[in-house]
């Protein structure tokens, strides 16, 4: 037997720490160690394939060539926003010759290879969708019967991320699925990340196992698609917390639950909602996924989607989802363990009529609010940043929440 160097002795004790701690084992890939950052088309740009009257806006190798470009130029890359990623309505309608998909000729002259050249050439990654079906959520070409020969060609192409998706698809061969795309991309050699949708398509019939999720897949939608309304975030938001005892524990490095895109910079949502969006898929370790228009986005939005002190509580390290605590007086309130024994605090006012309004930050609102004894510093994040200083448990600290709006704070023991 080889002796143990000490290299070989720490990382032997670092492992099987990792293997006694984490909860639930998650794929092992190396990808995901915190909530993938980027950008995706669907909810924004849909299925939009008439490039002769939108040539803008449609589907085509202009689009993320063009979003690929602003997020190196307006700060998107600098803030962490890494992956460019495509969604359905990209394939031509006929595999080629060897059964592989092809991009549509007419929107995507060049190819994916090509784009994805274009989009690591910018320091970026590039992200593509199919389905484990028949055919896309949108008709086009499935992957059934083809796993091993589409997870090759988007290696071949260099591709980074696959969204996988579960329309067209028997639910009871939704794990063997989303399993073996898992083992074939795996079996590529090339890093790509696997966005899968498995539970939100297991859920109508029956309870999904999330071990099972997470040792396949990067992160998981489990409910409906976002829309770009206050409507759909609240519901998505008041799902999650339904089922947080099922799906908090299976959220860590290498695997999160993925509630869907960020509707910021769009046109459903007031201010206070962006910014309650932003606040709540940071507390949640969701994906920030933005499906916007970056390159004509208001400046406040990009200014919240690019706020460095949320996508810092969305990174940490720590890498524990957060979940709801209290719904007291049309407030909700959430909470995130971070790093260093500190802790993200989201106080959501749900009255959507009259102004803005006190929440008292005590322990009969607040259990964790223990974590002030003797003393704690709280920053605000949340509608603006400020100290708020030092305080105990006696302090009498109110934060004031506009209608359908958050108040986010990190608490720092002392
Ligand atoms: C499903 C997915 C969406 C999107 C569309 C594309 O509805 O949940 O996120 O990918 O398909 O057709």
């Amino acid at each position: 037997m080889k002796p143990v160097t000490k290299m070989g002795a720490v990382v032997l004790v670092l492992f099987t720490i990792g293997v006694f701690i984490s909860p639930v084992k998650s794929l092992d890939n190396g990808l995901a160690l915190k909530p993938t950052m980027g950008w995706l088309h669907w909810e924004r740009f849909m299925c939009n394939v008439d490039c002769d009257t939108d040539p803008n806006n449609c589907i085509s190798e202009n689009l993320y060539m063009q979003m690929a470009d602003v997020m190196v130029t307006e700060g998107w890359k600098e803030a962490g926003y890494e992956y460019v990623c495509i969604d359905d309505c990209w394939p031509s309608h006929q595999r080629d010759a060897k059964g592989r998909l092809q991009a549509d000729p007419k929107r995507f002259p060049r190819g994916i290879k090509k784009l994805a050249d274009y989009v690591h050439s910018k320091g970026l990654k590039l992200g593509i969708y199919a389905d484990l079906g028949t055919f896309t959520c949108g008709g086009f070409p499935g992957s059934m019967g083809y796993y091993d020969i589409d997870a090759q060609t988007f290696a071949d192409w260099g591709v980074d991320l696959l969204k996988f998706d579960g329309c067209y698809m028997k639910w009871t061969l939704l794990g063997e699925g989303y399993t073996n795309m898992s083992i074939a991309l795996n079996q590529t050699g090339r890093s790509i990340l696997y966005s899968c949708e498995w539970p939100l398509y297991e859920w109508p019939h029956h309870q999904p196992d999330y071990a099972a999720i997470r040792k396949a897949c990067n992160h998981w939608r489990n409910f409906a698609d976002v829309y770009d309304s206050w409507d759909s975030v609240k519901t998505i938001l008041d799902w999650t917390a339904d089922h947080q005892d099922v799906i908090v524990p299976a959220a860590g490095p290498g695997g999160w639950n993925d509630p869907d895109m960020l509707v910021i910079g769009n046109f459903g949502l007031s201010h206070a909602q962006q910014e309650s969006q932003m606040a709540l898929w940071a507390i949640m370790a969701s994906p920030l996924l933005m499906s916007n228009d970056l390159r004509d986005i208001c400046p406040r939005s990009k200014q919240l989607l690019q706020n460095t002190r949320i996508i810092a509580i969305s990174q940490d390290p720590l890498g524990r989802q957060g979940y709801r605590t209290a719904k007291v007086d049309s407030f909700e309130v959430w909470e995130r363990h971070l790093s260093g024994g500190r802790l993200a605090l989201a106080v959501m006012n749900k009255q959507e009529i009259g102004g803005p309004r006190g929440f008292p930050l005590t322990l009969a609102t607040l259990p964790s609010w223990k974590i002030c004894h003797p003393q704690c510093n709280v920053t605000q994040v949340l509608p603006s940043y400020k100290e708020l200083g030092v305080q105990t448990l006696l302090s009498k600290l109110v934060v004031v929440v506009n209608p359908s709006g958050t108040a986010l704070l990190t608490v720092t023991p002392i």
